[in-house]
């Protein structure tokens, strides 16, 4: 049985006080669940809080961005061995308000991906297509592209440790998420496509969906085949949400 992920991406969102209610009702309301893994992807000056709050319970951590270098003159930036001091295990990777906000091209996500597995992270890996981009129906060709700027520079094996993340573009933050259907087949398709050069891998690796997954939605998103867990952006911040959300991606 592949593993199965829920991670939550808080964005730039929280506070102490906010974060602590929070990782108190995650740590007493997420429950052990056989081949489910639960997460949280905070912004940078709260990992130590996470850390401390999250360590030696169920629930692992991660941050929304790392650098694609490993030290040097980059002001602003985090690499990923910092990550790694304060226990993070992923990394979320080409997130599309990283491409589309702050000028994240393909290349440039490839380094990062790299970047965070030298690291010792797992990158989560987003791609995903624009609403315009699946209206001239190019949304396979999209996500193929996104997907072998990595491959070509990292191979196929690195994915054994990665996590992808379909998260089409449109549908972040939008309270539109995709129909079941429309997720499953872009997951079936970027199965296929690692399945080309590595079938067993392919048949392990942990897909997520991600654009407004709510409580009422889980359970038929992750219902389908395919879909392995999400990536839960608003619903993350709040507690009983994201718990249920996590409940429903049990098998
Ligand atoms: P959303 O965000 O759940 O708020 O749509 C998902 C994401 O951006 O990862």
């Amino acid at each position: 049985m592949r593993a199965r992920l829920v991670a939550g991406n808080w964005k730039m969102h929280g506070s102490l006080a906010a974060n602590a209610r929070l990782l108190d009702a995650l740590k007493a309301g997420l429950e052990r669940a056989e081949g489910l893994g639960y997460a949280v992807c905070a912004p940078f000056p709260f990992l130590p809080q996470v850390s401390e709050a999250l360590s030696g319970s169920r629930i692992a951590w991660g941050a929304q961005n790392v650098s694609e270098h490993d030290s040097g003159p980059y002001t602003g930036e985090v690499s990923g061995a910092m990550l790694k001091e304060f226990g993070c295990r992923f990394a979320i990777v080409g997130h599309s308000e990283r491409r589309g906000l702050y000028g994240e091209d393909d290349s440039r996500v490839a380094a990062k991906f790299i970047a965070a597995q030298r690291a010792g992270l797992e990158p989560i890996l987003c791609v995903g297509e624009a609403l315009a981009q699946r209206e001239r129906g190019e949304t396979e060709n999209v996500v193929a592209r996104q997907l072998d700027a990595v491959l070509d520079v990292a191979g196929v094996a690195a994915l054994a440790n990665a996590v992808l993340a379909y998260e089409p573009v449109w549908a972040i933050g939008t309270g539109r998420n995709a129909t079941p259907q429309q997720a499953q087949d872009v997951h079936a398709f970027i199965r296929k496509r690692i399945g080309a050069s590595d079938r067993a891998l392919a048949g392990n690796l942990t897909i997520l969906y991600g654009g407004s997954v709510k409580a009422n939605n889980a359970p038929e998103l992750f219902a389908m085949p395919d879909v392995d867990g999400g990536l839960i952006g608003g619903a993350s911040l709040v507690a009983e949400d994201f718990i249920a959300i996590c409940a429903a991606a049990q098998r």
